[in-house]
């Protein structure tokens, strides 16, 4: 089985005495109150999923994380991962206090010894994470409506988030490991995606499973912008999808409850190494992994792994070119594969299929499967 990220994977869960322990010492300690994004960045540190982070960033992590892509240790990092709050919020906090941490329901999730207090440096952040400073950008827009002062240190986390929602697929790394080892994986390939899946995406996971044991369908769950199609919605997609045209046994669907930065590169990184601590060995990147808008270039999510070692990352990125069905070839095709011209290929614009689905109209086959298109038209239906 692949190493985690960092070599181990890491466990902040604390249970029984121990959990009871930490509750009542709480009591004693500073109370911070965080939104759900930075509860589920807690959880996601404690399950080991954001490996080998053990709690939120300090000044010194945050500053390789911005300039190398790294972290203190050396270990690739992309994506900064800190907890900031207010200017008011922060001001009682000095280093080495402990820290209750509490969701807005009232309720103690985590406690943290703060190991470093500092500046969340915004404009730097946004322009070398997301390569703009532009606030129409979702991410950089995210980014500049949070706290000014990060506060860095371990977590302990003594209580999970609550989840109502697609419980069957929920799983922690420790889970999806052991699973793919029941059924026999030796090669898993993970595929993320914000998107019902269309044709050049179903073409792409099937082109990888020829390669290797399994495909771990992984959608993020998390935050997602405005306009995106909801998690809900969506996952009533993906198992019809499967239901209908994949090899149930060589599939797994599970959730990825992390939030969506829209941070193209940089976030293929990341979302490869949270792949890599679920157990997979290879990883899809296709076409503007991550992005929005024109930010990023096409393939700058696939060409910011060469900047790394392979054995540094780990887990092998499957890249894959533009998709899409070609009349005269007569199936899905890439131009490393099709001879043949633009005007042979079923191209449709999100916003064309919009329009198609809202008007109940149902879009080429080749395009999208009319299983899925159907679950979309009736979302459309109901909300315009
Ligand atoms: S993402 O934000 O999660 O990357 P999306 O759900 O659209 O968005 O994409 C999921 C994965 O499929 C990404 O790796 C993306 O690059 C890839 N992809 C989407 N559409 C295509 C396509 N037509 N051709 C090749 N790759 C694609």
């Amino acid at each position: 089985m692949i190493a985690p990220h960092g070599g181990k994977l890491v466990n902040r869960i604390v249970e029984g005495e121990e959990k009871k322990d930490w509750e009542a010492r709480a009591r004693e300690m500073k109370k911070i109150t965080v939104s759900y994004w930075d509860l589920s960045e807690l959880e996601n540190i404690a399950t080991g999923l954001f490996s080998p982070l053990e709690g939120f960033m300090t000044k010194e992590d945050y500053d390789f994380v911005l300039d190398d892509m790294r972290l203190s240790s050396g270990v690739i990092w992309t994506i900064p991962i800190v907890l900031s709050v207010s200017k008011e919020e922060a001001g009682e906090i000095k280093i080495g206090d402990w820290v209750a941490i509490h969701g807005e329901d009232g309720k103690l999730y985590a406690v943290m010894q703060v190991e470093d207090k500092f500046e969340r440096r915004k404009k730097e952040e946004a322009k070398k994470v997301y390569k703009t400073e532009e606030d129409a950008h979702p991410g950089v827009a995210f980014l500049y409506s949070q706290g000014d002062v990060c506060l860095g240190g371990k977590i302990w986390l003594v209580r999970r988030i609550e989840h109502r929602d697609f419980l069957e697929y929920r799983f922690d790394p420790k889970d999806t490991r052991r699973i793919f080892q029941e059924k026999g994986w030796k090669t898993v390939v993970a595929f993320q995606t914000r998107n019902p899946i269309h044709r050049a995406h179903e073409y792409l996971q099937k082109v990888a499973l020829e390669i290797v044991d399994g495909l771990f369908i992984n959608p993020l769950v998390g935050k997602t912008k405005k306009g995106d199609i909801p998690a809900e919605v969506r996952m009533k997609t993906y198992e019809v999808i499967i239901e209908n045209y994949y090899p149930k046994e060589r599939v797994f669907l599970g959730v990825f409850p992390v939030n969506m930065r829209y941070a193209g590169p940089r976030e293929a990184v990341f979302h490869a190494i949270c792949r890599k601590n679920y157990g997979c060995t290879h990883f899809i990147v296709g076409r503007d992994h991550a992005g929005v808008g024109n930010y990023y270039g096409t393939y700058e999510a696939q060409e910011i792994f060469d900047q790394f070692k392979p054995e540094e990352i780990g887990i092998v990125p499957l890249k894959f070119e533009h998709a899409f069905y070609c009349k005269k070839c007569g199936g899905m095709a890439t131009k490393k594969t099709c001879p043949h011209g633009d005007e042979d290929h079923v191209f449709l614009s999100g916003t064309k299929v919009r329009e198609m689905l809202s008007n109940g109209i149902m879009p080429p086959p080749e395009f999208i499967r009319p299983e899925v298109a159907r679950i979309l038209m009736e979302y459309y239906r109901k909300i315009e």
